[in-house]
């Protein structure tokens, strides 16, 4: 790690990362699914080891808390290399990312989370950076303006972000490495389950881990997440020992249903079907009919929608379907 600090670089890292921190997967062992993105980057960097070479830059994309971060900490520990973190936002001009990068050792990586967030400038001093391990700085101002370009050592950038369509073509064209992260199953998640349940030291039977894995809407977060609460409910009521029938009561007091849908989702769903008669309908009405934010609502009840079956995305808007009525218990109406 370069030894510099610079004020751009988050070293506090945000309140549920720090609640992670001791259940972050750090090797490949503790990674459990999405076989084909880890075999994929053990091959890119077994051959950049082989090669002597920084490896290529890498792009992760896909909800949150699907483990876009975790895996650019385990490509970091394989490489062997250090990593500096930082944000499409906290890199607010250009002289920021210049300080960064020419702070940079040769091999470092440096982790740029919600990367759909820089700014248009800054975007596009990276394309440089990204491409021929340079940097255009302009001297002056006016006529008497100069371009000094300055080298930069052989580095890897890793961008995450949830929100893939947001990123310029021309930024994603530099990414050798382009990966996109999808919902685990419960055979997955249930396996993440036992890995945070050993490290947390909290004994738990197989049906309550299925229980909860099919309720974590395909997501390892929010499967520790609701291990530990069921644990925190198991020990106040039930003198600490976890069965499925504690698992069920605790998750109906969290508000999460039997496929995973909390009330958020609901709402969203509710919204759909009672106020805009199944849909078509624009999510930034839905948004306006709920009071959220649509980006919250693309990010973090759609995906999950559309993977369950329960929505459909069509060029006028929303659509709820069959299974979402009938989820929600509701009958379909015939005229749709
Ligand atoms: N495949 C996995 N195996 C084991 N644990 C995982 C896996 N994926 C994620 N986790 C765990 O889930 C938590 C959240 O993962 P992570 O922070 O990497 O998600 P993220 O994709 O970066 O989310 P965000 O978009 O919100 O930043 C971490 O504690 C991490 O260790
Ligand atoms: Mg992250």
């Amino acid at each position: 790690m370069s030894k510099k600090v610079d004020p751009k670089i988050e070293d506090v890292s945000p309140e549920e990362e720090k609640l992670f921190t001791s259940l972050r997967a750090s090797s490949w062992d503790e990674f459990h699914g999405q076989s084909n993105i880890k075999e994929a980057l053990q091959i890119a960097i077994e051959a950049a080891k082989k090669r002597e070479e920084a490896i290529e830059h890498v792009l992760f994309y896909g909800p949150p808390g699907l483990g876009k971060t975790t895996l650019s900490h385990i490509v970091a520990r394989e490489m062997k290399s250090n990593i500096r973190i930082t944000s499409g936002p906290a890199l607010a001009r250009s002289g920021d990312l210049a300080s960064i990068l020419t702070n940079l050792e040769k091999g470092d990586i440096l982790f740029i989370d919600e990367i759909h967030r820089l700014n248009k400038t800054v975007e596009e001093t990276m394309y440089s950076a990204m491409e021929d391990y340079a940097l255009d700085v302009i001297l002056g101002k006016g006529p008497s303006a100069r371009t000094l370009r300055l080298d930069l050592p052989q580095f890897t950038i890793i961008g995450a972000t949830t929100r893939a369509g947001l990123i310029s073509a021309p930024l994603r064209d530099r990414f050798g490495v382009v990966h996109r992260l999808n919902f685990y199953e419960p055979v997955e998640l249930g396996t993440i389950i036992v890995g945070g349940a050993q490290k947390l030291g909290i004994k738990i039977d197989k049906d309550s881990i299925y229980e909860i894995a099919k309720r974590a809407r395909g997501t390892p977060r929010i499967a520790l997440k609701l291990l530990k609460r069921v644990r925190d409910y198991a020990q106040v009521k039930a003198k600490g020992e976890i069965t499925p029938q504690v698992t069920k009561e605790a998750l109906e007091m969290l508000e999460v249903d039997s496929v995973g849908l909390d009330p958020l989702d609901m709402k969203f769903l509710e919204a759909v079907i009672k106020k805009h008669s199944g849909g078509p309908v624009g999510v930034e009405t839905i948004a306006a009919t709920i009071s959220e934010d649509s980006g919250t609502l693309e990010d973090l009840v759609e995906p999950y929608l559309l993977q369950l079956g329960f929505l459909q995305r069509t060029p006028r808007g929303r659509v709820a379907t069959k299974a979402a009525y009938k989820h929600l218990g509701l009958k379909e109406p015939l005229n749709r």
